[in-house]
């Protein structure tokens, strides 16, 4: 459909100039080349190959055991399907904590060996530092605050973040520095839409929202879930626009009976 389309190729420096002229930014997240392809071709602004992939596609419990070298084939793949969105890779879990030295070195591998244009990873204030040393090389970062996956057995779930006045405050705060420590943009994760709208407005970077209400500049869903092929769960913040997962179960049965009742391949899928 969109094949058409006259795109140009979405920079970092682009995304920041959108929440100047107030263009709301449209994120999905992708882990391989084909569905890389279609996202682009409908003219997503960023994509993000997330560390989700530890759940979505290996079928992990959580995002913690996806290692550095599976998110670099993850990219890899992305890479080759992506044309004009601005493609960036998660920092998987420990592969910047230990000390900024690996973190320069590993979100390197990420653009150097993945092909990624800029780097994403969690937490505030104690992740200050390494995001200077990673921007100061060049590399782009994207920072996350709120509900950040990795630090699941720290917060005991998948609960609410920043829902009270001092955790807010706390989560505001941590927002200026990483502006501070130079992010170009900032994913707030299942926070409340007012302390959202506060961070947007005290930023000059912009937010990407997931479960952040409507007032980040832009917003950002795991393929997976808006397109229905991840049934385990969907969080309130998931919107359904498509039930592809029924699609292929029912295009699977199908062809399962026709093989069966020898109905395929008929002649004309023969030679
Ligand atoms: O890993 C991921 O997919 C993410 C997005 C949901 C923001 O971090």
């Amino acid at each position: 459909m969109s094949a058409t389309l006259e795109r140009k190729k979405i920079t970092v420096p682009a995304i920041m100039a959108m929440k100047q002229r107030n263009e709301k930014i449209a994120a999905l997240t992708a882990y391989d080349f084909l569905l890389a392809h279609l996202l682009d071709e409908a003219g997503l602004d960023l994509m993000l190959v997330g560390d989700s992939v530890a759940m979505v596609f290996a079928g992990h419990e959580t995002t913690l055991p996806i290692t550095l070298d599976e998110i670099i084939y993850h990219t890899r793949a992305v890479r080759r399907g992506v044309k004009n969105a601005l493609l960036v890779a998660d920092m998987p879990f420990l592969s910047y904590q230990v000390s900024p030295e690996q973190a320069v070195l590993n979100a390197g591998r990420l653009l150097k060996e993945g092909g990624a244009e800029a780097v994403k990873l969690e937490g505030g204030s104690v992740m200050a530092e390494t995001i200077r040393r990673i921007v100061q090389v060049g590399i782009p970062v994207m920072g996350h605050l709120g509900l950040t996956p990795q630090s699941i057995n720290a917060f005991g779930g998948y609960a609410l973040q920043a829902s009270q006045a001092e955790s807010a405050k706390k989560l505001l705060e941590e927002a200026l520095q990483l502006q501070e420590a130079g992010v170009f943009a900032l994913v707030l994760e299942k926070i409340p839409a007012t302390v959202a709208r506060e961070v947007t407005q005290a930023l000059q970077v912009p937010t990407i929202g997931i479960g952040a209400g409507p007032d980040c500049d832009g917003q950002i869903l795991v393929t997976h879930d808006m397109l229905g092929l991840f049934e385990k769960f969907k969080p309130k913040f998931v919107r359904r626009y498509a039930d592809v997962g029924r699609v292929m179960r029912e295009a699977c049965e199908a062809y399962r009976k026709e093989v069966k009742a020898g109905a395929f391949p008929a002649e004309q899928e023969s030679y």
